[in-house]
């Protein structure tokens, strides 16, 4: 039992196993105010959702993820933040009305259609990246590292590709991802924080020029249809009929390209983790590649790769006898409420039988639902219903440590190895 008068989220062994924690808190202070980050976090499934639908008393301006600074440091990342565009507060930190006008603009740019038609790209990059760890196996049986082979590449090359980027500078677009999350529920020096706001100087200055290019010559992509997306005129919950301008599509470009890769890869390699540590479930999925939804939903609820997002109160209140004044930032802990026992019966254990397995809130819910949730949900099926295909068992060698990112908000394996056994009748691909 840890003593949560002096719980540190941010202690080593806390991050590499957070678990137990959040049930302790659950019971006995779901509403917990840590006095040394200035922070309430809620880890109660009730009450993590009530945050999440009253907008009014919760607002989602944490104007970006990180810890605030000391004004020297604020100072040196404001310079170099000088040579790009302004970062703008859109979606993910933006309340209605605003938010209204930006989740109306990007629907009419990454519609259902346009992730549908994703489908055959994501299996071809699936196909591809498995032909080349299938290739260095010998006689049937191989060894991979999954976070590099595959969780990593696959949701970089998708979103990429929705987002028309060529192949040469995917390189490039994999790092400003990583530039763009670097300080978020970590702690990381200001001089790696200026590092990575140089890149995503470098990222701005890209897409502005992709943009750009798209308003003399228009193409059948997401970035001609957010550069052409209007509100329209009719519309009563948007006063503000603006189009978009630059810096809001780079914002909203940004959130789309980080939100897309670091998650996805965390689902995909938690998900082989969870299969492979429940005894029947990789066989299970072979006889009947139809189960692969629900598996991936299950281990979204089990991974949470965002474990907990930010909400600052726009009022004195109490919650559940919590005193929560004006301007205090919240942590509503994801990961937390997807383990409550009101609503899961042995909630550790991977279960893609349960019949309330969308009732979790890896996506959260209400306004801010991700936007991108039918798109990893995809690209976690197309996945497992190829990977099921060619490899014909797996398992978890003893060289894995299972250590997990420091991160309190984003949690995932920095690697995994694994050692496999390739389906012969199933080597070519499709
Ligand atoms: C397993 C993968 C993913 C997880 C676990 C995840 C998780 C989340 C969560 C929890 C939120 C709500 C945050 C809040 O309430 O404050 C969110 C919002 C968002 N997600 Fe995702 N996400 C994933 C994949 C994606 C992908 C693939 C994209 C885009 C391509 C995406 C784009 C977004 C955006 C833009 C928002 C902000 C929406 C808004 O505020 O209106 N996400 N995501």
């Amino acid at each position: 039992m840890t003593d949560l008068a002096t719980f540190n989220p941010f202690d080593p062994a806390t991050l590499q196993c957070p678990f137990p924690h959040y049930a302790q808190m659950r019971d006995e202070a779901p509403v917990m105010h840590i006095e040394s980050m200035g922070m309430y976090l809620v880890t109660r499934y009730d009450l993590v959702l009530q945050i999440i639908r009253d907008v009014e008393t919760y607002s989602s301006r944490f104007g970006g993820a990180s810890m605030p600074l000391p004004p020297d440091d604020r100072a040196k990342l404001d310079e170099v933040m000088a040579d790009g565009y302004p970062r703008l507060a859109t979606m993910l930190t933006a309340d209605m009305p605003d938010h209204t006008r930006y989740r109306r603009l990007i629907s009419k740019a990454f519609t259902p259609k346009v992730i549908a038609e994703l489908e055959p790209k994501i299996r071809e990059i699936t196909t591809r990246l498995i032909d080349a760890f299938v290739a260095d196996a010998e006689g049937g049986t191989g060894s991979m590292e999954f976070v590099e082979q595959f969780g990593v590449p696959l949701p970089v090359e998708v979103i990429a590709h929705a987002l028309n980027v060529p192949d040469d500078r995917l390189a490039d677009f994999k790092r400003w991802s990583d530039d763009s999350i670097a300080g978020i529920g970590t702690q990381i020096s200001i001089e790696e924080r200026m590092e990575a706001e140089r890149g995503v100087n470098e990222y701005q200055h890209y897409f502005a020029a992709e943009l750009e290019k798209r308003r003399t010559e228009p193409q059948d992509d997401l970035l001609t249809n957010l550069l052409n997306a209007r509100v329209d005129d009719h519309d009563p919950d948007i006063e503000d009929k603006r189009p978009l301008d630059m810096a809001e599509m780079l914002s909203m470009v940004q959130q789309l390209l980080v939100a897309g890769n670091e998650t996805t890869t965390k689902l995909l390699t938690e998900s082989m983790r969870l299969i492979a540590e429940t005894p029947g479930e990789w066989e299970k999925l072979r006889a009947d590649p139809t189960r692969a939804p629900k598996m991936v939903e299950e281990a979204l609820r089990l991974t949470t790769p965002t474990q907990g997002m930010f909400r600052i109160s726009t009022k004195d209140h109490e919650l559940e006898g919590v005193h929560i004044p004006k301007g205090a930032r919240l942590v509503i802990v994801f990961a937390a409420a997807n383990r409550d026992t009101s609503l899961y019966e042995d909630p550790d254990s991977f279960c893609p039988e349960r019949d309330n397995l969308r009732d979790h809130l890896a996506f959260g819910k209400g306004i801010h639902f991700c936007l991108g949730a039918a798109l990893s949900r995809l690209e976690g099926k197309v996945a497992l219903e190829e990977l099921s295909r060619r490899i014909e068992s797996f398992s978890l060698p003893a060289s894995n440590d299972f250590s997990y990112f420091p991160s309190f908000l984003l949690r995932g394996l920095t690697r995994l190895d694994v050692d496999f056994v390739v389906d012969d009748s199933a080597k070519a691909s499709v």
